[in-house]
């Protein structure tokens, strides 16, 4: 059965389907093609069949985010299925799940890697997301330095003093310092090579979010996260659906004047250390 007859569909390419990737993509692919990159194949074919399961035109391919010729030739595919309007990454890992130089490689230098590739396949008019996290708010880095990480292309970032002395000290900074990058990195690209292809790109910095990456973070530090937790205005975690609301509406229509900038979305988190009300430790 054809269940579409439409061609020339508009492409939204989402890069690492976990949790808040999948609820993005839902809220906004209907009559749109999917591509679905992932290292894992188990979670493509388990992701990929609750999208048609649900009416949605979906492919997948094995990507990791950690090479850029994988990336690339992500890029590559997703341009070949039509004009790519939509591009989200998501592909990331937390400090209780890796090692400091796997979290700056993947959540630093894979999210380069996907910010460029796709900087030369964006259709004119398209949007991209970076999912960053709170965290890029708890260690600032000093102006020189984010000037300095503006200026670098992806591959030397690694090579720069801050981050072999400062990132590479433990995960906790590493992915610190890595999800702040990837605000500089939104700014680089909707600036120049986003900027050259009439695309906008933008980051969101979600707090707490329950998915299977939280629960790492949890069963290593759950008295601490419940403090965090309960500081917050909020007084409780956020769901990966909240995180696709605002998704939605920063890649649609109504945000096509926002562009290089984060939306954070912590319930309150960051303006409770801000405030003195909740201290990280
Ligand atoms: N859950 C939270 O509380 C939270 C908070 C702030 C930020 N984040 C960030 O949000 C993003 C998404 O997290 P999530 O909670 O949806 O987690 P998730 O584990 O559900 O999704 C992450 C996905 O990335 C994929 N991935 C990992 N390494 C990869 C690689 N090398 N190549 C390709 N894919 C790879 C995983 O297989 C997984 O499907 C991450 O970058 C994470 O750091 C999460």
């Amino acid at each position: 059965m054809v269940f579409d007859r439409n061609e020339q569909k508009a492409v939204v390419a989402l890069l690492g389907a976990g949790s808040m990737g999948t609820a993005i993509v839902r809220r906004i692919a209907a009559g749109k093609k999917i591509l679905l990159g992932d290292i894992s194949e188990k979670a493509l074919a388990r992701v990929s069949e609750d999208f048609r399961h649900s009416g949605y035109d979906v492919e997948t391919m094995v990507v990791n985010a950690l090479k850029k010729d994988s990336v690339q030739a992500f890029a590559k595919k997703a341009a070949e299925l039509g004009p790519v309007m939509y591009f989200i990454d998501t592909a990331g890992a937390s400090p209780n799940q890796a090692n400091p130089e796997h979290i700056i490689d993947l959540d630093m230098v894979g999210t380069g890697y996907a910010v460029d590739a796709f900087g030369e396949v964006m259709a004119q008019g398209g949007a991209g997301l970076i999912i960053s996290s709170q965290a890029a708010y708890m260690y600032p880095i000093p102006n020189d330095i984010e000037t300095q990480l503006l200026q670098i292309p992806t591959e030397g970032l690694k090579d720069i003093a801050f981050i072999k002395e400062v990132a590479m000290k433990n995960s906790g900074l590493a992915y610190m310092i890595a999800k702040r990058m990837n605000h500089l990195q939104a700014q680089r690209a909707a600036a120049t090579s986003w900027r050259n292809r009439c695309a906008r790109i933008n980051t969101i910095s979600p707090g707490v979010i329950v998915t299977p990456l939280a629960y790492d973070e949890f069963n290593a530090h759950s008295e601490g996260y419940q403090r965090m937790i309960d500081a917050s205005a909020a007084r409780r975690t956020g769901t990966s659906d909240e995180i696709a609301e605002a998704a939605a509406f920063l890649l649609s229509e109504h945000a096509k004047f926002i562009t290089g900038t984060d939306l954070l979305i912590d319930g309150g988190v960051i303006a409770a250390i801000r405030t003195g009300e909740y201290q990280i430790g």
